[in-house]
């Protein structure tokens, strides 16, 4: 009658479905093309899964946050702070804001063959951030900080594209960046020196 238990009838839908698929008509060729792509689908996933939780690789963005009204009175991201700066271990950090339309600062010039940090942040909207013929690519998401570390082993200029859609100056949001070959390359003097008047 009405009464009829729910989870029998779901079963047999499903017994249907499979008897139904069954029942189809398959190529012998298709089935192997078929099988060969569930393979290889198999391959990326297992990959992905082994990446993420046996090697640690994850999006750039992780869930290190940031008040995005308030950053630019944030002692990091403070606009004296922006750019780049080694810190006491000898690590170089450059921290960039994007915003409609450009990056902060305009240009920076990093050493080459050296481990760089990016900390990007988003002042406004979502950006993204794309240095041609380099692997540094990644999305800015408002509130989020997204950090890369990369080293670029050729000097020259590139140009640091944004490629996420945001509004109508997006097809203009670009700066430079300049790579100097490591050994020419000199911190940035708004550093404060060290030591003092034994450094004479
Ligand atoms: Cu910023 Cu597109």
């Amino acid at each position: 009658m009405q009464t009829e238990p729910i989870k029998p009838k779901y079963g047999q839908l499903l017994r249907d479905f499979v008897a139904q698929l069954r029942a189809i008509h398959i190529d012998q060729l298709e089935r192997k093309w078929i099988t060969l792509s569930m393979l290889v689908v198999g391959l990326f996933v297992g990959i992905i899964t082994i990446d993420a939780f046996f090697h640690g690789v994850n999006p750039p963005s992780k869930v290190e946050t940031v008040d995005s009204a308030s950053m630019h009175l944030n002692k990091e991201f403070a606009e004296d702070n922006l750019g780049v700066q080694v810190d006491d271990k000898g690590n170089v950090i450059i921290r960039m804001v994007a915003g409609r339309y450009t990056f902060f600062p305009k240009h920076i010039s990093v050493p080459s063959e050296t481990p760089l940090t990016f900390r990007w942040v988003s002042m406004d909207v979502l950006h993204g951030v794309h240095i041609p013929m380099t692997n540094m690519s990644t999305m800015i998401v408002p509130g989020y900080v997204a950090e890369i570390t990369t080293t670029f082993p050729k000097p020259g200029d590139y140009p640091v594209l944004c490629n996420e859609y945001c509004g109508l100056g997006h097809n203009h949001m670009w700066s430079n960046i300049s790579v100097i070959a490591k050994e020419d390359w000199k911190v940035p003097v708004k550093l404060p020196a060290k030591g003092g008047s034994n450094n004479e």
